[in-house]
């Protein structure tokens, strides 16, 4: 088995195409061995994984530890609402009173850009980012584009992805716009123009306000959620008019995908809201792929542990 060429995974950025290729092949290895009726490979006994989770998670934080359970490492979780940083303690101080119980790697979640690099700097511990407030989410990008290359095939030169939704607030769509463009697909961002940062031409995406156009132009949609929680304080619509307009101009329905000459393949990160970027009836299509992007992602980060565990000299 090869190596990545990072001590931690804090973003795709980071990566190379190699290292990419690298974790879908061990993935692909990991996705045979959680198949079987025995789902178990010793490959990280007697290493202790800390998951802290600072933010809400349903997917991310049950397929982390999961994977760690699956690959024999020993696990303890960390939920931000019980802890004693709602008494004051700072991150740092937290993560190295829980490396003083002899962990070997953090899985951390945390509301703030940037907040994995500032502890990757700070402690002596392989981070792994789960997802840094509207920076990245590195795991969900090499879930998603690896359920891409088992849909579609390893080729991803030519392959045209549309991004469609709140771009501005999502660290999904960073990590996927840098993850497939390494890759060799091309990559389109779609939604309202309040939605979507200035400049994000200069990652080299197109840029599209119209779904249909998107739609007709993609293989793959990539439906992302409506993040009301990161649009301000009163928790209500900032960005467009209503949900209902939103729903109307940017939701994808069973009409719409209809009315287009060629069967795409359908996405979402999850979690769904049912009815307002997505129909039921779409999101549980023969067309979606979206729980087979949530099988996937035990046996990707399945591999990205493994692989940073390489670090700890246990491989
Ligand atoms: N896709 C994703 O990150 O989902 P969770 O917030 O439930 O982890």
């Amino acid at each position: 088995m090869g190596q990545l060429s990072t001590r931690h995974l804090i973003g795709i950025k980071d990566l190379t195409k190699e290292d990419i290729e690298l974790i879908f092949k061990t993935a692909d290895e990991f996705k045979e061995v959680i198949n079987r009726p025995i789902k178990k490979v010793p490959s990280l006994r007697d290493t202790t994984i800390a998951n802290l989770f600072f933010e809400n998670s349903t997917r991310t934080r049950l397929s982390f530890e999961l994977a760690e359970k699956r690959l024999s490492a020993d696990v303890v979780n960390f939920s931000a609402s019980s802890s004693s940083v709602k008494k004051g303690e700072t991150l740092i101080d937290t993560v190295n009173n829980i490396l003083a119980m002899k962990v070997d790697m953090v899985v951390m979640r945390h509301p703030d850009p940037g907040a994995a690099k500032f502890l990757s700097e700070r402690v002596k511990t392989v981070i792994v980012n789960a997802g840094d407030g509207t920076h990245e989410h590195p795991t969900q990008a090499l879930l998603d584009a690896f359920s891409i290359r088992e849909k579609l095939g390893a080729d991803f030169k030519g392959r045209k992805v549309a991004i469609v939704g709140d771009i501005m607030h999502s660290r999904v769509a960073i990590s996927n716009i840098y993850c497939l463009q390494k890759l060799g697909a091309e990559v389109m961002v779609v939604g309202p123009s309040t939605m979507i940062p200035k400049n994000i031409e200069s990652l080299g995406v197109k840029v599209s306000n119209s779904l249909m156009d998107a739609l007709n132009w993609c293989d793959v949609a990539n439906m992302l959620r409506i993040q009301l929680e990161r649009q301000g304080d009163d928790k209500d619509v900032a960005f467009f008019p209503s949900l209902r307009e939103y729903t109307m101009l940017y939701g994808l329905d069973k009409e719409k995908l209809n009315s287009l000459d060629k069967k795409i393949t359908i996405m979402h990160p999850g979690p769904i809201n049912r009815g307002i970027e997505i129909s039921s009836d779409v999101a549980d299509s023969d067309q979606s792929i979206i729980l087979n992007q949530v099988e996937n992602g035990v046996a990707i980060r399945m591999a990205v542990l493994y692989l940073l565990a390489g670090s700890l000299g246990r491989n």
